[in-house]
């Protein structure tokens, strides 16, 4: 049965957006059928980090306007033929719909797909409720920094006290150095604060900066890639297993590795 998840965050620019690309991608390598659904309305983008906008025809305002059937707005990967995104909206949109339309979009498309993962906007007003009522399991996204994590706290607390759902919670962006120095939270300090299961910890990672590059293809076998496979080992198979994004800041090693880091 397709699983529907959807991203959330309080804060905005967490990784919202970089997690669902690259995990579609990830289980996409893996074998599984993703759709990758861009559910903000407003500053959209999943389509521009995926490298598809030029092949946008047609996109979820058209589908609700009804110029078009839903599959036709669908977009092939250019990479993994196995992977599609479902874009919101080209422009600037003005049009008032609930998250009933969107829910009838995805049950026509979902058909034969394992999973469909949604980007949603950040923060607590109508698109993140009409995001969250389109899934059926919910990941809040954070980053390791105080302002994130009271965000991202509060949407855990509207998950379970308004909606009645337990998310599931995905730190990114964390610095093993500065976690080694006792300078950034770690994952057990975030989890313990956040109540809900941590299943993914996403190092900093310069890589990402390239994903623009490739399509939203993060580079194989780096660190991100790797913490990624996890979390989707963890979404699968419930491994329970993090990525240690620390370990390469311990020892004599690593605090050589440490005082580079914080150099530059
Ligand atoms: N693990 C990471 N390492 C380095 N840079 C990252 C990482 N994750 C995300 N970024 C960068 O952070 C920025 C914001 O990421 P992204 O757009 O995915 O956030 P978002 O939560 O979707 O934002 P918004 O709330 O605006 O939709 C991007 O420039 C992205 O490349
Ligand atoms: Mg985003």
């Amino acid at each position: 049965m397709v699983r529907r998840i959807v991203f959330t965050s309080g804060k905005g620019g967490v990784g919202k957006t970089t997690i669902v690309s690259s995990l579609g991608v990830v289980l996409a390598r893996k074998g599984y059928k993703v759709l990758l659904v861009d559910m903000d309305f407003g500053l959209n983008n999943l389509d521009v980090v995926m490298g598809v906008e030029n092949k946008i025809v047609y996109d979820i305002i058209d589908v609700i306007e009804e110029k078009c059937v839903a599959k036709q707005a669908l977009i092939q990967d250019f990479f993994e033929n196995n992977l599609f995104v479902l874009p919101s909206t080209r422009g600037y949109c003005k049009r008032k719909f609930g998250s009933q339309e969107l829910i009838k979009i995805i049950s026509e498309v979902e058909i034969g797909f394992d999973f469909v993962l949604i980007d949603c906007p950040a923060g607590i007003d109508g698109g993140f409720r009409r995001a969250v009522e389109c899934a059926g399991e919910h990941i809040v996204v954070t980053t390791p920094h105080i302002s994130a994590i009271r965000d991202a706290d509060k949407i855990v607390n509207c998950l379970i006290g308004n909606l009645g759902v337990s998310p599931k919670v995905v730190i990114n962006r964390i610095r093993g150095d500065l976690v080694v120095g006792d300078r950034m939270l770690g994952v057990d300090d975030i989890s313990e604060f956040l109540g809900g299961e941590v299943i993914g910890a996403v190092p900093e990672d310069d890589s990402v900066a390239l994903q623009l590059y490739f399509g939203g293809h993060i580079e194989k076998c780096s660190s991100v890639d790797d913490s990624l496979n996890m979390v989707a080992d963890n979404l699968i198979n419930g491994t329970g297993k993090l990525f240690d994004c620390t370990k390469k800041y311990k020892g004599f090693v690593g605090g050589i590795r440490r005082k580079i880091r914080g150099r530059v």
